[in-house]
């Protein structure tokens, strides 16, 4: 049998996960996880580009990988660590931020939108780096494969152009990551629910539009209730507007309908209709979810522990990556290494 792809994807546990998230990321990961061998990644260093409580990093550390394991990651094809554990991740990073254009950096969407309106005193310089670490996370594992939402593509491109420009200056060293993005269908880019012209997430337009995944059922409802939609009162599919075509696709993301499907189940059906089957289908796939992280977030020990043995099996295959990167640009080998 031909070896599985390598897979490697990451969240940062900056705030609680959302609907985003888990259908731009973690339920495709879960979809093809036994196809794959699946390195997934809590990207706590990159959390830290924007200040935190510490407190509250380390709570949504554990939080976000007992989400991970709450949907359906199983450790028998996935590898689940915290980014920090593995300390070359910090180390390539470096490597590949000095062969970066200012350029390349300077042309990242998500960059502008995250700094603008910020006075520069105030953006730290790991916003601005933040790619080159991301590059670092995928490159070491010798990935073939990243799943993400639509938003990462982006970055995913600079990943790719990173790793030739290394294998082209120094040697072939890297594989060059394809992404894997919105094969699912429906879900690589959930809108938020109060503004439906910008992306659903965790410090977006405001709590009212971003659906939490840990959110109590009333919450669940109540939000999607909420929803902005257009001026009419019908669904028509072919015509819906931005927040009736994002309710939609959520209802597909999660039911697996196909587009005929979900326009057969709401043609002609009033906007409240819609919004409550949205709603149940939400509380019906998370209800089951969020028993599972209460149990697991139960014993951080227990937390703690696992992700102590996905470290212990991402951190080899990284250093070995690392070590291949170091020599071919000429940095002597560590004593006794
Ligand atoms: P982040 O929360 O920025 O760490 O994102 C982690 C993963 O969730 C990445 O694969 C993103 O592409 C994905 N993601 C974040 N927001 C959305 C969204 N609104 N729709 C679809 N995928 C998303
Ligand atoms: N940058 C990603 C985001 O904000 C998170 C991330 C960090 C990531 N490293 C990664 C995603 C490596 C995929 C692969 O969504």
């Amino acid at each position: 049998m031909p070896d599985r792809p390598i897979v490697f994807s990451g969240i940062q546990p900056s705030g609680s996960p959302h609907l985003g998230n888990y259908l731009g990321a973690i339920r495709p990961w879960v979809a093809e996880q036994a196809r794959s061998r699946n390195y997934f990644c809590v990207v706590d260093l990159h959390a830290l580009t924007v200040a935190r409580d510490p407190a509250l990093l380390a709570e949504q550390t554990r939080e976000l990988a007992a989400v991970y394991w709450a949907c359906g990651i199983d450790p028998s094809h996935s590898t689940v660590f915290v980014q920090s554990h593995v300390p070359a991740h910090a180390e390539l990073a470096w490597l590949l931020t000095c062969l970066t254009p200012m350029g390349w950096l300077e042309r990242m969407t998500q960059f502008k939108e995250k700094a603008q309106g910020q006075q520069a005193e105030r953006v730290g310089a790991g916003l601005f780096t933040y790619p080159a670490l991301m590059a670092a996370d995928i490159l070491l594992y010798r990935t073939a494969q990243v799943p993400v939402g639509e938003d990462q593509r982006q970055h995913l491109e600079l990943t790719r152009d990173l790793a030739q420009r290394f294998n082209h200056h120094y040697g072939d060293t890297f594989v060059v990551p394809e992404p894997r993005i919105g094969q699912m269908g429906a879900g690589s880019r959930v809108m938020a629910l109060d503004d439906p012209t910008s992306k659903m997430s965790k410090t977006g337009t405001g709590e009212a539009g971003c659906v939490l995944l840990l959110d109590p059922p009333d919450a669940l409802r109540h939000k999607v209730l909420r929803a902005q939609t257009d001026s009419g009162r019908m669904v028509d599919p072919a015509r819906a507007g931005a927040g009736v075509a994002n309710l939609i696709e959520i209802w597909r993301a999660l039911t697996g309908a196909t587009p005929k499907a979900a326009a057969a189940a709401f043609e002609g059906r009033g906007y409240g209709e819609l919004k409550h089957q949205v709603a149940d289908v939400l509380i019906e796939t998370l209800l089951p979810i969020q028993a599972r992280v209460a149990e697991l977030v139960a014993d951080p020990g227990e937390i703690d522990r696992r992700l102590a043995a996905g470290a212990d099996i991402a951190r080899p295959e990284a250093a070995a990556t690392l070590d291949r990167a170091r020599q071919r640009l000429g940095l002597l080998p560590a004593r006794g290494g």
